[in-house]
């Protein structure tokens, strides 16, 4: 375990190429000073999960990775792109390349299932025909088990399900990245741990790089190949579920009691 590393390298899972760069990066709000040099690199293929306890900035630096937000100072590379720098052209370009499930990823109440998939093809100005964009529906609720779900409407599915078409319907663009935003709150244990395989298989599937926000330490022990504590703004620590598990920092003991 390296503990603030100024700088992250370590082997990669696939290989050594950074999807995502977050250097230095300070975000505040008035007095309130959210993110003050935060550090991270996502490595091609890994699953990076991020801790940290509520309020403590999670939200805000994903937000920065999509521009949805804009940083103080910093840089925020996704992709090869330095997010702050991006027209809106550019980042409407790059969204495509990336998934975003929300902490509360609504679907639309009003459409079926298979209207809330394609609806991201239409958004994106995808054109294809009919014949494809069945397939591609229907490949994606496959690979979140749920192909019998097509024809219903969102307030005939549990919890659970519901999170899974949220995620069906994002990966019906084949994001290159998944951000997941505490994937499993709200949801009971077992299909906390449903969900959490679910973010394993994707990850091989679709040979996704993510970033698994949560402080469901039985979620981020399955998903994490990695995984980095926020701590006052920084990135405090950083290494394997194991790793840290064994760490006797006091700042980090309470994750894992
Ligand atoms: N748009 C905003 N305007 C003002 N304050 C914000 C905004 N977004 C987040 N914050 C503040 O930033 C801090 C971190 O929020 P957030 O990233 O949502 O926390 P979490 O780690 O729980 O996801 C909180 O104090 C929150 O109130
Ligand atoms: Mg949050």
């Amino acid at each position: 375990m390296e503990k603030n590393p100024k700088h992250q390298s370590t082997e990669g899972i696939i290989n050594d190429d950074k999807v995502i760069i977050v250097n230095k990066l300070y975000k505040s709000f008035g007095d309130n000073d959210v993110l003050k040099g935060f550090n991270l690199d996502l490595k091609k293929g890994e699953n990076l999960v991020v801790l940290g306890k509520s309020g403590s900035g999670k939200s805000v630096l994903i937000k920065c990775m999509v521009g949805l937000l804009y940083p103080d100072d910093g840089e925020v590379a996704v992709l090869g792109k330095n997010i702050p720098k991006l027209d809106q052209d550019e980042l409407d370009h790059l969204r495509v390349r990336i998934g975003f499930l929300f902490q509360s990823s609504a679907l639309y109440d009003s459409m079926t299932v298979r209207e809330n998939l394609e609806f991201p093809l239409r958004r994106h100005w995808i054109s294809k025909s009919k014949e494809e964009v069945n397939e591609l529906v229907m490949e994606a609720l496959k690979n979140v088990g749920l192909e019998d779900a097509v024809d219903k409407m969102p307030s005939e599915l549990s919890g659970g399900m519901r999170k899974r078409i949220g995620l069906a319907r994002t990966l019906i663009l084949k994001p290159e990245i998944m951000l997941y935003d505490e994937p499993t709150t709200g949801l009971d244990p077992i299909t906390s741990r449903e969900i959490s395989k679910l973010i394993v298989e994707i990850q091989h599937t679709y040979q996704t790089s993510s970033i698994i926000i949560t402080h469901d330490m039985a979620c981020a022990k399955i998903v994490a190949n990695r995984m980095i504590i926020l701590v006052d703004g920084i990135c405090y620590a950083i290494g394997t579920y194991n790793d840290l598990e064994q760490s006797k920092d006091p700042k980090i003991r309470p994750f894992f009691e």
